[in-house]
């Protein structure tokens, strides 16, 4: 039999050299030899190291010329062991029902040496977590990734009247403290989403940095101009804080995504047609078309839950009324944030201007109310239901 050869020259194990030696040996067969020589003065030692922990006999011969190494590696059975009873963690495109604990620390479809950890991820269930959509929708998120120094024309220069300004300010604050719970919600959820599901956690992810950049413009755009923030309410911040301890993934997507967010999209198109100036008007028509697509995501998980889980809709039903209950008492949207949504649709201060501005967010109301009644029943619920829950919705919006 001729021996496989490989000459090292001056490299050594300790700069690469196991590389070729594992590439010269993966030819082989367990029993058969590959001749080995080398110049690295090292070499000796580190082939016996090296062979051993492999799972090779060595055999260094004696009669080399000086400074040279010459040798002969017996490739081993146990070379083949770390991999026997190796198993892939599914399939690369294949997303699985049920993704074991063992497979939530490597990449879907990897090959798995055996042992390592288990480490139990709650969210572990495809009919939980999945849509779908889920792949497109990352794609969609990552490729409308926008730069709030590029993308917000803050220097344009505009004048506002200074009660006008406040009003901006308020609607600013307000929308901050909702972004900063629609960030909190999703963020909370991700580690515990098995990572298989990984166009979900990725989604996700991109959604949690969407929420980053509607805090930062809405703040930057509060303090344009002003050195303080407007006001936060009590009941706001009790309605808000519900959507924060809902621990339940179901619940808190339907909660927050198909009711709040959604709500929150037409509350952006609002702000931005009665913007009194360009900031103001892109910061918030930015943030819509991200909105948009987080509540994309939530009908579509939860609308193919429901499908399979006919009794998901009392649970969700359930959400909605015990919500209700606990916000019963409380005045609902802060006052100061509905006053400031009149003078911005009014736009002037004579009694006719905010008759009709005062029309426009009632108007707006009846907008929110038929797209929470219409998403709904996208998850199946009757028309009845739909209108009855959407009526229980918390006053704050999101
Ligand atoms: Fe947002
Ligand atoms: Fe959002």
């Amino acid at each position: 039999m001729t021996d496989a050869q490989l000459d090292l020259g001056d490299l050594g194990l300790d700069a690469g050299g196991h590389l070729l030696l594992r590439r010269a040996l993966g030819a082989l067969r367990a029993g058969e030899r590959l001749a080995v020589r080398g110049r690295d003065p090292a070499l000796p030692v580190h082939l016996g190291a090296w062979c051993r922990s492999e799972g090779h006999a060595l055999d260094v011969s004696d009669g080399a010329p000086v400074g040279q190494c010459h040798a002969v590696i017996v490739r081993g059975e146990r070379a083949d062991l770390r991999w026997l009873g190796a198993v892939r963690a599914g399939e690369t495109g294949t997303v699985g029902t049920r993704p074991p604990a063992a497979w939530g620390m490597a990449a879907r479809g990897a090959l798995l040496e055996a042992g390592g950890p288990e480490p139990h991820f709650d969210l572990d269930d495809r009919d939980l977590v999945w849509a779908d959509v889920a792949p497109q929708l990352y794609a969609h998120a990552a490729a409308r990734q926008w730069d709030p120094a590029t993308a917000v024309p803050w220097e344009e220069p505009f004048t506002l009247a200074d009660d006008v300004e406040s009003a901006v300010v308020q609607v600013m604050t307000y929308l901050v403290e909702n972004e900063q719970v629609a960030l909190l919600v999703p963020a909370r959820f991700l580690g515990r989403i098995h990572p298989h599901f990984r166009e979900v956690l990725q989604l996700l992810a991109v959604q949690v940095a969407d929420e980053a950049r509607h805090i930062e413009v809405f703040t930057r755009r509060a303090l344009l101009r002003r050195k303080a923030l407007g006001t936060s309410s009590a009941a706001g911040r009790v309605s808000l804080f519900t959507l924060v301890e809902e621990s339940d993934f179901s619940l808190a997507s339907f909660l927050l995504s198909v009711l709040g967010e959604g709500t929150f999209v037409d509350l952006l198109g609002f702000v931005a047609t009665h913007a009194p100036d360009p900031v103001t008007r892109r910061v918030t028509s930015l943030a819509m078309q991200d909105e948009r697509r987080h509540v994309l995501f939530g009908v579509a998980h939860l609308a193919q839950h429901a499908a399979l889980e006919p009794r998901l809709r009392d649970r969700l039903r359930a959400a909605v009324e015990r919500r209700y209950d606990a916000l019963r008492d409380m005045a609902g949207l802060n006052a100061d944030v509905f006053d400031a949504l009149v003078v911005l649709a009014a736009g002037d201060w004579t009694p006719e201007a905010i008759r009709s501005g005062y029309l426009r967010v009632r108007q707006l109301e009846r907008q929110m109310d038929e797209g929470r009644r219409r998403r709904l029943e996208r998850l199946g619920f009757p028309a009845d239901e739909a209108a009855e829950l959407s009526a229980l919705h918390t006053r704050n919006f999101m």
